[in-house]
């Protein structure tokens, strides 16, 4: 089988890692990628975010199953043109991604289905936001609707910085992602990743993970794409997971479905989760990033079984085989990140590092010049590793990251620190 995974981060690396290792796979394309999958597939520079574009080149290359890594395609409707064109698709059509294209959206669906979530209110007018916000006090969230790149979103502590995020959206600080402005609740807890997948029936959960989304140890410091993972999140214990997949994610399927909008893909839920009972902070209609690194080392091969089995509609007689295992993924981050950095500067020693099951350097911002990789990112590199607790997957990791001799590098040595 022909496969094309499109985007070029640390997540589609991995995910390319694991299809490798499905004998199912006969040729493996990845567009546009980055210096880490070159070395293990073809890259193909393909706009990934032009439906026309994605079928006309997978038409071309006689691909058979497409997968979509990243938001902004799904939201384009790439997967929608494949489906259109016969060609099998991992990913939601644009109306289900809605999940994660609209704050808004989500909030209906679970209002709809009785899914437990943070009150909320949605305004277009600044004046009756800002009044909700005085009425409610803070610490108080503003949400743009729209894709913001995952910079949409203030936790405010004050009503001042809640008003001033009301300003900032409503006043284009995003274009038309924040023609509406979302107002919920500020929930506590702690926050984990529930990964189903779903057929539009049939929901089938594959994994759970936790990841640090501060730039700073002790979870502190600006907000980031994400510095580092582990999988499983201990706190999403399997009775908090029973409760997450009934009281959540099967009604919210169901009532996607009931609307004719059937969910198909991975639906990757962000929880809070406070006395043993989950909240949905959010869905992402995509896997996650840095999260999928450690998935994917956990599930190998088996997850290209698993999204085709999604695609065709088969979950119902599909089961994710699990070792009883733990994996963690360490980012390395241009210094100066989530802020300005630089980009050019040379990676040495990844060469020197032996690569196994168990140990993978997940390429995110990198590119290659002659036989040297060069940083080409903010979040550069993701060093993971598999072991029999989550202490030893560390260990691994940590091992790892100390062989790669990058002087512009900067990580968080504390990855995990809640779990261990
Ligand atoms: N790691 C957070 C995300 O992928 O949205």
């Amino acid at each position: 089988m022909n496969i094309l995974i499109l985007g070029a981060g640390g997540r589609e690396h991995a995910l390319a890692w694991a299809v490798l290792q499905n004998p199912k796979c006969d040729r493996l394309v990845v567009a546009p990628g980055n210096a880490g999958i070159d070395a293990i597939a073809e890259c193909a520079a393909l706009d990934i975010e032009d439906p026309e574009a994605v079928v006309g080149f997978a038409v071309e290359e006689s691909i058979d199953f497409v997968i979509i890594g990243p938001e902004a395609p799904l939201a384009a409707g790439v997967s929608d043109a494949l489906t259109a064109a016969g060609i099998l698709v991992f990913g939601p059509s644009a109306e289900a991604a809605r999940l994660e294209a609209s704050k808004g959206f989500t909030k209906e669906i679970c209002d709809a289905c009785g899914a437990p979530t943070a009150a909320w209110a949605r305004f277009r007018d600044a004046q009756a936001a800002r009044a909700y916000v005085a009425a409610h006090g803070a610490p108080i969230v503003v949400k743009a609707d729209g894709l913001a790149a995952g910079k949409g979103v203030v936790v405010a502590e004050t009503v001042q910085q809640a008003h001033a995020a009301i300003d900032d959206i409503l006043g284009g600080a995003f274009g038309a992602a924040g023609a509406e402005v979302v107002i919920e609740d500020f929930m506590t807890g702690q926050e984990a990743s529930f990964f189903v997948l779903s057929d539009g029936q049939t929901v089938l959960p594959i994994g759970t993970a936790q990841d640090h989304k501060r730039i700073g140890e002790g979870d502190t410091g600006p907000n980031t794409g994400g510095m580092g993972a582990y999988s499983p999140a201990p706190i999403l214990s399997d009775t908090v997971a029973e409760l997450a997949l009934e009281r959540i994610v099967k009604p919210t399927v169901a009532e996607m479905a009931r609307r004719g909008i059937p969910y198909r893909g991975v639906l990757y839920a962000g929880l809070m989760i406070e006395n043993g009972q989950p909240r949905l902070v959010e869905y992402n209609a995509r896997f996650g990033d840095p999260e999928t690194q450690v998935l994917m080392m956990r599930l190998g091969g088996q997850a290209l079984d698993l999204m085709l089995a999604c695609a065709e509609g088969r979950l119902a007689e599909m089961q994710v085989i699990w070792a009883n295992d733990h994996a963690m993924t360490v980012v390395m981050a241009a210094r100066g990140y989530p802020g300005a950095y630089a980009k050019g500067s040379v990676i040495a020693g990844l060469d020197q590092l032996a690569e196994d099951s168990h140990h993978m350097v997940f390429h995110a911002g990198t590119r290659a010049e002659g036989g040297t990789i060069r940083a080409d990112g903010g979040r550069v590199l993701n060093v993971t590793a598999r072991g029999a607790t989550l202490a030893e997957a560390r260990a691994r990791a940590y091992g790892m990251v100390e062989g790669i001799d990058w002087p512009d590098g900067v990580y968080r040595r504390d990855i995990g620190w809640r779990a261990l």
